[in-house]
Formats: structure tokens, C-alpha cells, sequence
């Protein structure tokens, strides 16, 4: 069976992106009348963070359980990764005792590089490039959360903010999807250049649409959904003051600018939010917005994802394997002279 990695959505076809949304889906309905399959019993995840989570630890970890699996939390100075042990030997080892490796890396590089040497499924879970897992919990989300009369390619997502990791999966994943996808941010904070030229070759075979905006209130015409994210992050401290001069006021996002949009438009945020910052109370409190829907279907985007990877790798051992194995080893043990 051909190894796959869940590093960057480019990598998967819109039927793929699509199926395992569905497997999601259908995962979380079964979860929500009482029952979740343990379809990943007995696997282990081992799970490397070089940067702190809240909702991808707890997600992955919860949909392992869940799932009838058990993941492993490694941190920096817990595990040898990159200093005492190189990555290529970290990799392999894990791949010897763990059913597949997730790692939030604080470069992109560490985690196409675990992903190399991996011989089982590595997941990205946010590197200083992109965020996939997250962008797949949001399409799930604009789904359950889209006007009835609009099909999937119909939608129009407006983000308002920073060129972060988290816009670059966004627009990349709902372009790919023939969905429309606009960035409203100074020119300084637009996405880059090699980003676009990616989201133009996705709507080129999609039918979906790229657009950069500067101005809040175009950008949120059409928008079926107002998206926004931090304007700084870990390790971009001292760049503060200069940008929340660039995005405050005009990108707020705030009642203002919420009311300019359709007024169905749903807003959704990654989390975690600074609150009076990027985005004011109101909205994140408005009962259009749907930030801790999104931030739920983490957990069930994480057990499509693990489903859609791990399962189809297992061996399914048959009952009369399985008894046969266990009685052999029982007749050993009773074969022992045991204290
Ligand atoms: N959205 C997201 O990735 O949240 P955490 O940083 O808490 O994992």
C-alpha cells in the first residue's frame, strides 16, 4: 500500500479532500447518537509539538481515544528530535513502535523532512507555512453552515487579515474546491505571490476564484462567510507595534464591517482570538458566529483524517487468528514456572 502523508492539501484531489470530509461527517453523526466505532483499536499516535496547542493537542488526542487508540504527547527537551537524534532516526523509530507521527514544527521544512524518512502516515498539525487539518475542519464547517439554496462551489469566503499559515491552507484548500476565496488585508500582509500562483492553478481546474482586497467593505459584499485569524504570532513580538498600526482600525473585524456583509454571512475564527483586537466581542459573541461549532469539528475532521489514513493500513487480525495466537501464548505462560 502506496504511504501518505496529510502535509499540505495540494497534495490531494478535490474527490479525496472531499471524501474525507464525508468520512467525517459520518463519523460525527454516529458520534452524536451515542456511538463512535473503534475502528483504530489498539494504534498509537505519537504527537510532537514544538509550539503549544490547545485545540489540535486535544482534538487528535480525544479522536484517538475515541477511536479505540491512544496517542502520545512529545515536547521539546522530552524527546531527543533535531538535538541529541537526528530527524531521520526520530522518524524511524517511531515508525517502528506508532501507527503514524503528527508534528506542529515551528519550520515547514522539519515536517517535510519527518515525512521523508516516516515509513507511516505523518500529519501536519501547523507549521510557519500552513495548517491543513484546520482548513479541513473549516470547509466541513462552512457545509453544516451554509445557506440551504447554495451548493459548495457557490460559497464565498472572506479573510481579513494577516497572510498566516492558517490563510495559506484556506485559500488553497477552498480554491481547490472551486470555492471563492477572498483576502482583504494591506497590500504589505497580502499572500505572497507563489501562494496565488498555486490558488490561480487550483480555480483554473476548480472554477473557484482568487481575489486580494484592501478595502473591508468590497471584500465583504458577496461573503458567505467572514474568516479572520491573530495579526501576530509566537516569534513575531516585536513587530507589533508596526502591525497594529498597518490593521487597526480599518481590519477589524467588527459590527461595522459584519453588517456590510449579506446578512446570512457567518463568521468562523481558528482560534485561540485576542479578543478587542482582530476581532471585537461583538462579533465573536454574535449569534451568526459559529467559532466554537468550527472549533468542535476539529474533533471530528481529526478522526476522518486518522480513519481515512491509518485504517486502511491495519491488519485485521481474523477470530480464529486471534484464538489461536492467544491460546498458544497461554499455554506458554502456564508452561512457566511463575512466582
Ligand atoms: N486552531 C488551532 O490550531 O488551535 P491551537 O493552536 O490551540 O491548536
Amino acid at each position: 500500500m502506496q504511504l501518505r502523508h496529510f502535509i499540505d492539501t495540494q497534495e490531494f484531489s478535490k474527490k479525496e479532500l472531499l471524501n474525507i470530509i464525508e468520512l467525517a461527517q459520518r463519523i460525527k453523526k454516529a458520534h452524536q447518537q451515542g456511538y463512535t466505532p473503534e475502528l483504530l483499536h489498539g494504534t498509537s499516535l505519537a504527537m510532537i509539538f514544538e509550539e503549544p496547542s490547545t485545540r489540535t493537542r486535544v482534538s487528535f488526542e480525544v479522536a484517538m481515544t475515541q477511536l479505540g487508540g491512544h496517542a502520545i504527547y512529545l515536547k521539546p527537551g522530552e524527546i531527543h528530535l533535531g538535538v541529541r537524534e537526528s530527524l531521520y532516526d526520530t522518524a524511524k523509530v517511531l515508525s517502528r513502535m506508532c501507527d503514524a507521527i503528527f508534528a506542529r514544527t515551528l519550520k515547514h521544512e522539519t515536517i517535510t523532512e519527518l515525512a521523508r524518512y516516516a515509513d507511516v502516515p505523518v500529519f501536519n498539525g501547523l507549521t510557519d507555512y500552513n495548517h491543513p487539518t484546520q482548513a479541513v475542519c473549516d470547509v466541513l464547517t462552512m457545509l453544516e453552515h451554509k445557506p440551504t439554496n447554495k451548493r459548495l462551489e457557490d460559497l464565498h469566503i472572506t479573510f481579513i487579515g494577516d497572510a498566516t499559515n492558517v490563510l495559506s491552507s484556506l485559500m488553497l484548500i477552498t480554491t481547490r474546491l472551486g470555492m471563492h476565496f477572498t483576502q482583504v488585508a494591506p497590500k504589505k500582509y497580502q499572500a505572497p505571490p507563489e501562494w496565488i500562483a498555486q490558488a490561480q492553478s487550483n480555480c483554473a481546474e476548480s472554477g473557484g476564484t482568487v481575489h486580494l482586497e484592501e478595502d473591508p467593505i468590497k471584500g465583504v459584499q458577496e461573503a458567505d462567510f467572514i474568516y479572520t485569524d491573530l495579526w501576530w504570532w509566537v516569534g513575531q513580538e516585536d513587530q507589533i507595534p508596526e502591525r497594529r498600526a498597518a490593521f487597526m482600525p480599518k481590519y477589524q473585524v467588527n459590527l461595522d464591517i459584519f453588517n456590510k456583509a449579506p446578512s446570512h454571512c457567518k463568521f468562523m475564527h481558528c482560534l485561540p482570538a485576542s479578543r478587542g483586537v482582530e476581532v471585537t466581542n461583538e462579533v465573536m459573541d454574535h449569534p451568526r458566529s459559529i467559532i466554537f461549532d468550527q472549533s468542535e469539528n476539529r474533533l471530528h475532521t481529526e478522526k476522518g483524517l486518522l480513519v481515512y489514513f491509518l485504517y486502511p493500513r491495519l491488519k485485521h487480525a481474523s477470530m480464529e487468528l486471534k484464538a489461536y495466537h492467544r491460546g498458544e501464548i497461554e499455554t506458554m505462560i502456564n508452561q512457566f514456572d511463575l512466582i
